[in-house]
């Protein structure tokens, strides 16, 4: 799986493979929706005469959860792809904090912002029926549950946050590529911080069962198809003048940095964000042409999580990139 992992860095993206991976995906249901609402969350958040500086223009994709590689059309089986959604749920809220508006492309049931401190089963843990069959929050919970859902919605109803959702990787990706270019004319004040674990391989469309593949039939032999890497398409194509931050996950220590850096120079990132696999609550290290930091968690402060000083740093060196463009 290395071997094939390099040799996909180490190449270039074709276009063509980028093209029949569109051509033959099913079509995305919504999309006129998604793009009528992408379009009046940017005209909300961004003004033409803004000062770059300010925080008032400043966007971040955020993109979050695993994505699933159908195995039939009528989808009874699939591949998944591992990440709970903390990482991006909790960015996301550090972002709406220092001041970004946010789009966060999330896999359905992954976490939420604003949720972290919820139990794993909210609506068994935190809420009783009382005698007269009203339901009522357990007091235990009932400050948790008052702030993720005022704190959420608040930043909905704001149209500060806007919340997309996706399974497939065909579904994200081609989400992912109506924000690019709904994000185009955002510029550099746009960041993409895609922290969502993609699929590498997939049945193409046209090749795919249609029903439940039989295990009557004996072992199944599958051939999967790589998915073209989406980050050169982002970086190159798609919304070039954007901040362009991207994650790498190993659960081998020995060859993290290494294919971080691989991954900044190939796709020509601003920034990779490394992490082991086990660690990644506590460490990241980030990775950029000048610099690698290494990024903890304050473990002095009860409930700290790394993703605090990690925005922190990711919205400092995006102030220092847009100021070059800063008249
Ligand atoms: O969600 P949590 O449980 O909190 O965990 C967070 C996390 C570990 C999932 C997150 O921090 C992380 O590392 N996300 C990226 C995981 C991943 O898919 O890594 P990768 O090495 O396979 O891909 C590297 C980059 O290439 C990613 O930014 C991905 O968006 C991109 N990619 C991947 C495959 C593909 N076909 N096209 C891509 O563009």
């Amino acid at each position: 799986m290395d071997a094939i992992d390099d040799a996909n860095q180490l190449r270039e993206t074709p276009k063509n493979e980028v093209m029949s991976f569109f051509e033959s995906a099913p079509l995305l249901k919504d999309a006129a929706e998604i793009e009528k609402s992408l379009k009046e969350f940017v005209d909300r958040n961004t003004s033409s005469s803004g000062n770059l500086s300010g925080k008032a223009n400043r966007v971040v994709c955020i993109t979050s959860g695993g994505t699933t590689v159908p195995l039939e059309k009528q989808c009874v089986r699939y591949i998944d792809n591992f990440s709970s959604g903390h990482r991006g749920a909790a960015s996301t809220e550090y972002f709406l904090n220092a001041g970004y508006s946010v789009v966060f492309l999330y896999r359905r049931g992954s976490c939420q912002p604003f949720c972290s401190s919820l139990p794993d089963d909210p609506l068994l843990e935190c809420f009783s029926v009382a005698d007269d069959s009203s339901i009522e929050v357990d007091a235990l919970h009932a400050e948790t549950v008052k702030s993720a859902i005022t704190e959420n919605r608040a930043a909905v109803a704001e149209g500060i946050l806007l919340k997309l959702p996706f399974t497939t990787i065909f579904e994200y990706l081609q989400i992912l590529q109506l924000i690019s270019v709904s994000l185009r004319d955002v510029g550099p004040s746009a960041i993409f911080f895609l922290a969502a674990a993609v699929s590498d391989f997939y049945v193409p469309w046209e090749s795919m069962a249609l029903h439940k593949i039989q295990s009557a039939s004996g072992p199944l032999d599958i051939r999967l198809t790589q998915v073209p890497k989406m980050l050169s398409m982002l970086r190159n194509e798609w919304a070039p003048m954007a901040f362009h931050i991207s994650f790498k996950l190993e659960t081998d220590t020995d060859i993290l940095l290494a294919k971080a850096n691989m991954a900044l120079k190939q796709y020509k990132m601003h920034m990779v964000i490394a992490n082991e696999l086990s660690t990644r609550k506590e460490v990241v290290i980030v990775v950029t042409e000048q610099e690698k930091v290494t990024v903890r968690r304050d473990c002095t402060r009860a409930g700290a999580e790394v993703e605090s000083p990690l925005v922190e740093l990711v919205v400092d060196r995006h102030s220092t990139y847009i100021k070059k463009f800063d008249a």
